[in-house]
């Protein structure tokens, strides 16, 4: 058989593309195998969630995030070759960008450059694109660097801002653009 490609998903919040990319990684026949989940929060809800799916969910506290030593030494151990931010809210310590550089990437819900920065994650993304009035949003998918948002860009995805949204349907939109796209982008790194 051949061997398994493995990807960590890190995540600060409800976990609903973890979720995903489990769902669709996960199976005895998969290319590619989520080998942990990682969060920066003692209470996210992802921990439960991917918890009942059977893979394991790591906390590590904010000094352990700073120095990022131990999280290397997990992904390390686990044999992870792609790191997969899906909600995940902290900065990336240096360690963990030099032991894994161009293995980091992020899925951000809006067409990067516009609404990116700190700050700028989750409902808070599609409150300033409505606050903008766009006629577009869409997602982002990048590699990560020392910067929030500015890394290069691998894909985007476009889907209209309808005159009624309010950020909750749009954050749906945007969110079923993620559940689509992610899995596709992340399998197109690792098995070409
Ligand atoms: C997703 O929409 C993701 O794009 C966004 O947070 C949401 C997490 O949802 N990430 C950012 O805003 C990063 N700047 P989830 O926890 O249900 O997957």
């Amino acid at each position: 058989m051949v061997q398994q490609k493995k990807i960590a998903i890190l995540a600060s919040g409800a976990g609903s593309n973890a979720v995903n990319l489990i769902n669709r990684f996960n199976s005895t026949d998969s290319p590619i195998h989520v080998a942990t989940v990682i969060t920066n929060r003692v209470k996210a809800a992802v921990r439960e969630k991917t918890e009942a799916m059977g893979v394991e969910c790591l906390y590590f506290p904010k000094d352990e995030w700073l120095s990022g030593h131990e999280v290397v030494k997990a992904l390390q151990e686990r044999g992870v070759e792609l790191v997969v931010l899906a909600g995940f809210l902290a900065m990336i310590p240096n360690a963990l960008l030099e032991a894994y550089p161009d293995k980091i990437v992020n899925i951000h819900p809006s067409l990067l450059p516009r609404h990116g920065g700190k700050g700028m994650y989750g409902i808070h993304v599609h409150e300033a694109v409505l606050a903008a009035g766009d006629a577009r949003s869409g997602i982002t998918i990048h590699y990560i660097n020392e910067h929030y948002d500015q890394g290069a860009i691998i894909a985007q995805r476009a889907c209209p801002v309808m005159p009624d949204d309010t950020p909750e349907t749009l954050a749906e939109r945007v969110h079923a653009l993620e559940y689509e796209y992610y899995p596709q982008v992340i399998s197109q790194l690792l098995l070409g």
